[in-house]
């Protein structure tokens, strides 16, 4: 097949990561018999040194007309001054929301072949295997926000969040669909004790579930107690639900499961359109320039457009089973290293990868 796929490679560790991932679709492209024509276009802090603009029209034109889009990262410390005019952030907060994007699927697989490099005790993470559903396009994030200045001299700033009944409908559809497919129980997170954003989601989803998803096992989490559970009971979770806010917290967190975030991948879905697939971590500006980013989550995130967006699915367990051979041989980037032990960087790891392949 031909497919036309946007890059947007970012700031700090995006290009690296990016680099490697385009490596391993293009050699998938060979395998399989594919043609995969790759556009770059700027996104994030080098669009705004570049154009001032952290998404120029030109890349948003670019992402509309193509079949999928693979996005590296965006932001670091020199586009960080809390009183810039623009932000390398909002760079991908628009693009969610022009390409309607409200799904967010983080996956959080353990690996067998990573138990050690997780922090936590191997007989609890052992097993896990839990799809994330974060909502993508609305709360906290787009809700009404400002900074306004008080008579006496002080400032006061705000961010709302805001549902609607439909964006909470049919994040919480797509979320059980998926259930309905995997192991049959949806969790849903909210703050619904305190929240009245949360109580629609409350009602929405109890709503849905009990009209439309009666087989399926359905519980309700407070997100403070989630932070929890999934560290203490996380391969109790099958499909989880939740806002924006609360999705980009928990996930991160849950990266310590699989050992790093440099391991977790994601795909951001629309009801129709190109997908947009990224890592879930930063630029991490701490180790850019070095050669020793993990590429795996945007190696496993390719895979995951292949599969998504280009229906590749036998593409897509290639390039995963080819991941797993390399971390069963033994290697290792820095972020999932024992100290002191030998690593791999970036292109070496993705070296071994390709030959897995
Ligand atoms: P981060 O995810 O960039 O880094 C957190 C920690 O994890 C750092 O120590 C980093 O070195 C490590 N890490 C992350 N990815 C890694 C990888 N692939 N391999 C090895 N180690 C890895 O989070 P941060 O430091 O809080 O944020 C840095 C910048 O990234 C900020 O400007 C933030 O806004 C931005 N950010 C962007 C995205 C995105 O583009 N989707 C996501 C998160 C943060
Ligand atoms: C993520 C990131 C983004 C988010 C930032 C960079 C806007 O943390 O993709 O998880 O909060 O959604
Ligand atoms: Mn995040």
């Amino acid at each position: 097949m031909k497919a036309k796929i946007v890059l947007l490679p970012g700031d700090g560790i995006g290009p690296e990561v990016t680099a490697q991932a385009v490596r391993v679709m293009e050699a998938v492209a060979r395998k399989f018999g594919h043609e995969f024509l790759f556009d770059s276009k700027r996104i994030g802090g080098i669009a705004i040194d570049e154009t001032g603009d952290p998404l120029p029209q030109e890349t948003i034109d670019a992402c509309k007309s193509s079949d999928a889009i693979l996005l590296g990262a965006v932001g670091g410390p020199k586009w960080d001054d809390p009183n810039a005019k623009t932000r390398p952030e909002a760079g991908l907060l628009r693009i969610r929301k022009e390409l309607g994007l409200f799904a967010n699927l983080r996956p959080i697989v353990t690996f067998d072949e990573l138990l050690d490099s997780s922090p936590l005790k191997r007989e609890i993470i052992e097993g896990t295997d839990i799809l994330f559903f974060r909502e993508l396009t609305g709360g906290l994030y787009f809700g009404p926000s400002g900074t306004e200045e008080l008579p006496d001299g002080q400032q006061r700033a705000y961010s709302t969040a805001v549902y609607t009944t439909n964006e909470v409908e049919r994040i919480v559809r797509m979320a059980a669909l998926a259930a309905r497919k995997r192991r049959g129980k949806l969790t849903m997170v909210d703050k619904a004790n305190v929240l009245e954003a949360s109580r629609l989601w409350r009602r929405i989803s109890a709503k849905i579930m009990k009209e439309e998803f009666p087989d399926l096992e359905y519980e309700v989490v407070l997100v403070d107690s989630m932070a929890m559970h999934l560290l203490s009971r996380p391969k109790s979770f099958d499909v989880v639900v939740t806002s924006n806010m609360f999705g980009d917290i928990l996930t991160d967190e849950a990266s310590m499961l699989p050992g790093s975030l440099g391991m977790l991948p994601s795909a951001s879905l629309g009801s129709d359109g190109p997908g947009l697939y990224e890592p879930i971590h930063g630029s991490a500006p701490d180790i850019a320039g070095k050669g020793i980013a993990n590429p795996l989550a945007t190696i496993l995130a390719a895979a995951m457009l292949l599969r998504h967006s280009l229906q590749l699915d036998a593409e897509a367990t290639a390039i995963e089973t080819a991941v797993k051979r390399v971390l069963a041989a033994g290697c290792r980037t820095a972020d999932l290293a024992p100290k002191g032990s030998a690593t791999l960087g970036t292109v070496a790891i993705t070296d071994k990868v390709l030959e897995q392949l």
